[in-house]
């Protein structure tokens, strides 16, 4: 989608998008609209239920004294409301109302509020980066859907003054659109296309953005005494890999962050094998991995001054004549001993050895790994939280914060040793389930036996925020990208170098979640 911005004026044709406050109250460019239709969009608040609430739209088509296919009135709410995260609520709506019509343009005009300590150029980037995000789709595979019933919006126009700083502003969260877009492209992609090796050539792909990438290979791995990861890929007829990308846009000697998801291309559970019923949504256990790579390709294209690598762990995890047995003991490349107990608590076998090999390889200044590890995470918090584990609680507060900020909100779990307990083995160093009590948590307290004491760690289950049921604010049902947007932040908010001293005011979202 084509995105510009342009001096304030009303369009000669597509969609055309103003705002209204609480309680219908005419922002000026709203208001500009009804003096040319004498009143028309007046008469159609008055006679409709629109308030002006946040993301309530109001669609007038073929108003008269306008050259406009129709006039859509998006709900701001409050003006003191009025966040740039607001904003991207509001583009996100105003996309959605004109997709439900023919027109191939829409204009967003953006007013300056009093009331908003935030500049207009900033309002406009996060409307636009709300509209973006909300007209991703994933319709490659739909060969007969007909033109007429495609959404048509191919470019977009922000309407405002301060025109070139809001181009300026936007440039950055057009990479962050971007990246979001291929973690979802990663996600809905199915299983039989996005097998470990396209996955890690996809990866591979991100060295024209300037980010370097090895691919090992088993072979690599068995040296490297990976078996854990090997175990959970072994009855798949697809080599497993670990992708390891890295960025250096930071001081050359300096520790990186070290990012690492889990890449289940397909987790049909193996010889546990999962029931028919929603298995077709474990092609989506390798989010974690397309969040990371989503990230990576932000931080190149926008040359983050930050070293971050990111590592995938890439396998499929089958049920066959060669697969991992329920009883069988792996060795992972830390040395300890796992007793598979069921094969289908996989990914956190394959995080074992991808965040050992992070921290042995680069001595990270902090570790987050990612992953739709576990079924519990999605009765305890629905798909409201993502689940937050970690053992440092500056960590977790800074990732707390950023995704208040970016709507890709946390809530954390407590760990402990009472926990560690209920995955105790009798015939090896720990056993890959510790029952149906607390499954998130101990889930977690495995992995944190792969965590070097002093190494700061967090671990984000994904498993109930991935795939969503239904559509979201700025984001349509399916891969919600959840993740992408929060790690950036995180990064930006908390280990960039800032290029130039901030000068714009921050502000923080008053409301907590979506
Ligand atoms: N990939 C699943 C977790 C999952 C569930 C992701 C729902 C997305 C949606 C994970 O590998 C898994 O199967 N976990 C098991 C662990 C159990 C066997 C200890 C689970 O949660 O049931
Ligand atoms: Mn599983
Ligand atoms: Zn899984």
């Amino acid at each position: 989608m084509k995105v510009a911005f342009a001096k304030p004026g009303l369009p000669k044709a597509g969609c055309l998008a103003v705002g209204v406050l609480e309680t219908g109250i005419l922002t000026p460019s709203a208001k500009e609209a009804d003096d040319a239709t004498c009143g028309a969009l007046t008469r159609a608040i008055k006679a409709s239920r629109f308030s002006g609430k946040a993301d309530q739209t109001l669609d007038i088509i073929a108003p008269s004294g306008l050259a406009v296919d129709r006039v859509i009135l998006v709900g701001l709410g409050k003006a003191c409301d009025v966040t740039p995260r607001r904003m991207e609520s509001f583009g996100a709506s105003a996309m959605s109302a004109a997709e439900k019509g023919r027109s191939t343009e829409l204009t967003i005009a953006i007013d300056v509020l009093s009331e908003t300590p935030v500049s207009s150029a900033t309002l406009a980037a996060h409307a636009a980066l709300g509209a973006a995000l909300k007209s991703y789709r994933f319709d490659i595979y739909r060969t007969k859907q007909k033109p007429e019933d495609k959404p048509a919006i191919a470019s977009i126009t922000l309407c405002l003054d301060d025109a070139a700083a809001a181009k300026t502003a936007f440039l950055p969260l057009s990479f962050i659109a971007d990246g979001v877009g291929l973690t979802r492209d990663l996600v809905s992609e199915p299983a039989n296309v996005l097998s470990p090796s396209l996955f890690a050539k996809v990866a591979k792909g991100l060295e024209k953005d300037g980010v370097t990438v090895e691919i090992l290979t088993e072979k690599d791995m068995h040296k490297l005494g990976m078996g854990a990861l090997l175990g959970v890929g072994q009855g798949s007829e697809h080599d497993s890999h670990l992708v390891v990308m890295s960025w250096q846009g930071g001081p050359k000697d300096e520790a990186p962050i070290a990012i690492v998801g889990k890449g289940v291309c397909f987790d049909s559970g193996g010889i546990s094998i999962k029931p028919a019923a929603g298995m077709e949504e474990m092609k989506t256990d390798m989010s974690g991995a397309a969040v990371t790579t989503g990230l990576m390709q932000i931080l190149a294209r926008r040359k983050a001054r930050v070293n971050v690598v990111g590592i995938l762990g890439l396998v499929e995890n089958m049920p066959s004549g060669t697969a991992q047995r329920p009883g069988d003991v792996v060795t992972s490349m830390s040395g300890q001993t796992i007793e598979v107990i069921n094969t289908d608590a996989e990914g956190r076998l394959v995080l074992a050895d991808a965040l050992w090999y992070a921290q042995e390889v680069f001595k990270p200044k902090a570790v987050i790994d990612l992953a739709t590890l576990t079924g519990a995470i999605v009765i305890a918090l629905g798909s409201e939280h993502a689940g937050l584990f970690s053992n440092d609680d500056g960590l977790c507060k800074a990732l707390t914060e950023a995704g208040t900020e970016v709507g890709e909100p946390l809530w954390r779990l407590p760990m402990g040793e009472a926990y560690d307990e209920q995955i105790k083995s009798d015939i090896a160093d720990m056993k890959n389930t510790g029952g149906r009590e607390a499954g998130s948590i101990t889930a977690a307290q495995f992995l944190k036996r792969f965590v070097k004491d002093g190494t700061i760690w967090a671990h984000l289950d994904i498993a109930g925020v991935s795939w969503s049921k239904k559509a979201l604010a700025t984001a349509p049902k399916g891969a919600s990208g959840f993740g992408v947007r929060l790690l950036e932040r995180l990064i930006a908010n908390t280990y960039e170098t800032p290029l130039h001293p901030v000068t714009e005011k921050k502000t923080t979202p008053k409301k907590t979640g979506k």
